[in-house]
């Protein structure tokens, strides 16, 4: 039997992290990708494939040829800003465009699906640590693309029998142990790679979005979560046993279930780095709910994950590794 995974999005930073684990468990992970966010040097463990979601000829092509027994779709936008200011752009890549997979699923007889959804669904939680039957009410476009893709992933199973599997990533961060990927966005928002930039002197400061949240010390606080750990994660859903079919359109929550705020982030980047990180109040950003915690129990128990990299100083640590790679 082919052990082929179509990886849509292998090229970006969650879905190269799974193609390496993928291929670590004897998989053949296929990138399918765009490159509009990801990169060509991260395609390191299967063939790569340039192309577009909703391009069905060339999707259909691809599964033509490569014959993939399941699919891991990471493909999409990710920018909450972003969809605010440009909701099109979110709508029509990640919910078009993961229709279009499924069709080209359907017309392949490809019956498997792990989906990368996002604590983003839930909006601004009413109780943490969040479980996964906590009201999913986004507050971004952003969000709701991604509940919109999981709404349609259930009826995708009641209707035509493809089994999905949801997983809500809270912050995904750090780099692969072994330094030959990690994360490079552009522009880069996420906390801990700018933290890095700071403290390594490529920016002046870090900029505190907010310091009036009621949390202890003002910040917003986050579950961050290493991305190996997240990649397990989706080798776990891959060889979840169907249950016979039973509630196979089903949905798990990712995160180390420990909230850390931003100063207290910048103060562990100080530590590992050894080096003092400047910081400036800003306002608030848009869209930012005060906590995210997971509640991620349920993958423990049901898809048997156990992250390995739990402690924010290793995450950091390998971020920095990899912040510190030679630049091109
Ligand atoms: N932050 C700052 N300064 C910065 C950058 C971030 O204070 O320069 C703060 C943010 O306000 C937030 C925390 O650091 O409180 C973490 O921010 P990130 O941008 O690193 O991550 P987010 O929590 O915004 O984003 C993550 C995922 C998104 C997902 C979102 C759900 O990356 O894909 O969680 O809220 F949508």
């Amino acid at each position: 039997m082919s052990r082929c995974i179509l990886v849509t999005g292998g090229a970006g930073y969650v879905g190269s992290h799974a193609c390496k684990a993928l291929a670590g468990a004897g998989y053949t992970p296929v990138t399918y990708d765009n490159l509009s966010g990801g990169h060509r040097w991260a395609v390191k463990w299967g063939p790569f494939e340039e192309g577009d979601l909703l391009d069905r000829l060339c999707l259909d092509e691809v599964m033509r040829r490569h014959r993939p027994v399941a699919v891991m779709h990471f493909a999409a936008c990710a920018y909450v800003g972003e969809s605010v200011e440009n909701p099109a752009k979110y709508y029509l890549s990640n919910v078009a465009g993961t229709l279009s997979l499924l069709e080209a699923m359907r017309n392949h007889n490809v019956e498997r699906i792990v989906f990368s959804s996002s604590c983003a669904t839930y909006g601004i939680p009413d109780r943490v640590p969040i479980t996964e039957d906590h009201p999913q009410n986004p507050i971004n476009p952003y969000g709701t693309s991604k509940l919109m893709a999981e709404r349609i992933l259930a009826d995708y199973h009641a209707a035509y029998g493809i089994k999905s599997i949801s997983l809500r990533y809270f912050n995904a961060a750090g780099a692969d142990p072994d330094g030959e990927i990690g994360e490079c966005h552009d522009p880069e928002t996420h906390l801990i790679p700018l933290v890095l930039d700071a403290a390594l002197g490529r920016r002046p400061r870090v900029d505190v979005f907010g310091d009036d949240y009621d949390t202890e010390d003002g910040t917003c606080i986050r579950d961050y979560i290493h991305v190996t750990d997240l990649a397990e994660a989706h080798i776990c859903a891959l060889t979840h046993p169907d249950r016979d079919g039973a509630g196979a359109a089903l949905a798990f929550n990712l995160g180390n279930g420990s909230g850390f705020s931003v100063r207290q982030v910048i103060t562990a980047a100080e530590r590992v780095t050894g080096r003092p990180i400047a910081t400036k109040v800003a306002p608030r950003r848009a869209g930012d709910p005060p906590v995210l915690v997971s509640d991620s129990t349920r993958a423990r128990r049901e898809l048997g994950w156990t992250p390995q990299l739990t402690e924010l100083a290793t995450i950091i640590e390998t971020a920095r590794i990899w912040a510190l790679r030679p630049q091109k």
